[in-house]
């Protein structure tokens, strides 16, 4: 994550571009400033992923209470052959892309002549997991060709090259971590970005037993709440704030009645934060809450409603044999 050196690589078969300054760094600080002065204290997930974060989350997916990684991958080895079969000349665009260990499984089912053909664009607002997942690919597959978007997927879509026939993917459950009016809108503009013959593919976690869910995110070392406390560091670095995170508590809980884990930050003590770019400290009571994720889970008639939000028709609906993730695949 860097909002504030442009920047642009380029070397074989692989670009990566630097889109995040656009957003000017003065947007990105009022931002957080106005989330840790509201009533209800909030900072957007978009921002545990600096380069630590974007391992960490990494370590999440390896975790054995992290099923939804797992899981989307059963699903994903199942059905790449049925995906990829006799694709060529297409981008193949990845929102949210990670560590790209997803496009590997689908890239490994394109028949090796029409590999040459496909463009891949990861667009991440983690410049570092782009960039070494960039250099990942091109060893496995030299042919390839990798445009990498480091860039906001929200506010940023219309940077995506257009010219081409375009498969999107948009994993992980992602889309989850949006509330509801942000994840209608941000459909809503991808599908106006599509062209008539693209595809969009979304992975959407189901709502499943509360057990589950709450180890998934509870888990037994504490690698979650690693991650969640590690949002203050990124949040220090952009506002140059005096956080500490050994004085928050994670937590995280599944929240029935919206269907959503939350993710928050508990403080231990009465706080006063500093940072330059406000005028006064930022106070933090003793037990007060810093709100720093939701994860929603879907049930398949909200996966439905999709259809009517997206005006995308939707092909195929892919489970594992638990029910507890699904693959959609959407046309245009
Ligand atoms: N798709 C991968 C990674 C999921 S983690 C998987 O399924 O495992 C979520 C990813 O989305 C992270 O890499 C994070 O950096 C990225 N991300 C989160 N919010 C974003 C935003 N607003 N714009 C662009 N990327 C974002
Ligand atoms: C990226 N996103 C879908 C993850 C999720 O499950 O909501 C992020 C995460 N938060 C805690 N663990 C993983």
């Amino acid at each position: 994550m860097n909002y504030t050196e442009t920047g642009v690589l380029e070397a074989n078969q692989i670009k990566i571009k630097n889109h995040l300054t656009d957003l000017g760094i003065d947007n990105i600080r009022k931002e957080i400033i106005t989330g840790l002065t509201s009533k209800h204290k909030h900072i957007s997930s978009k921002f545990f992923y600096d380069d630590l974060g974007s391992k960490l989350f990494e370590d999440i997916t390896k975790l054995p209470e992290y099923y939804p990684t797992r899981t989307e991958k059963s699903i994903l080895n199942k059905i790449a052959p049925i995906l990829m079969n006799d694709l060529e000349k297409t981008d193949l665009v990845e929102l949210g892309s990670g560590d790209c260990s997803k496009i590997k499984i689908l890239l490994n089912s394109i028949q090796k002549e029409n590999l040459k053909t496909i463009n891949y664009i990861p667009v991440d607002v983690s410049l570092s997991a782009i960039n070494d997942s960039a250099q990942e690919l091109t060893d496995l597959f030299p042919d390839l060709s990798i445009n990498g978007i480091v860039a906001d997927f929200i506010n940023q879509l219309d940077l995506i090259p257009a010219e081409r026939k375009r498969m999107f993917f948009f994993l992980g459950s992602t889309i989850g971590n949006f509330t509801e009016d942000i994840s209608a809108n941000f459909l809503k503009n991808l599908s106006d970005n599509m062209n008539s013959g693209d595809t969009f593919i979304l992975g959407a976690d189901l709502v499943k037993s509360s057990t589950v869910l709450h180890e998934a995110y509870n888990d037994a070392q504490g690698i979650t709440a690693d991650f969640n406390k590690n949002i203050l560091n990124v949040i220090n670095n952009l506002i140059e704030s005096d956080f500490n995170i050994s004085d928050f508590e994670h937590k995280a809980f599944f929240n029935e009645e919206k269907s959503r884990i939350e993710m928050h930050l508990i403080a231990k003590e009465d706080l006063q934060i500093k940072s330059p770019y406000h005028h006064d400290d930022i106070y933090i009571k003793k037990g007060e809450n810093i709100h720093t994720e939701n994860s929603y889970k879907f049930s398949m008639k909200r996966i439905k409603e999709l259809e009517e939000i997206t005006g995308l028709k939707i092909n195929q609906i892919y489970t594992d044999n638990n029910n507890w993730f699904a693959l959609i695949l959407f046309e245009k």
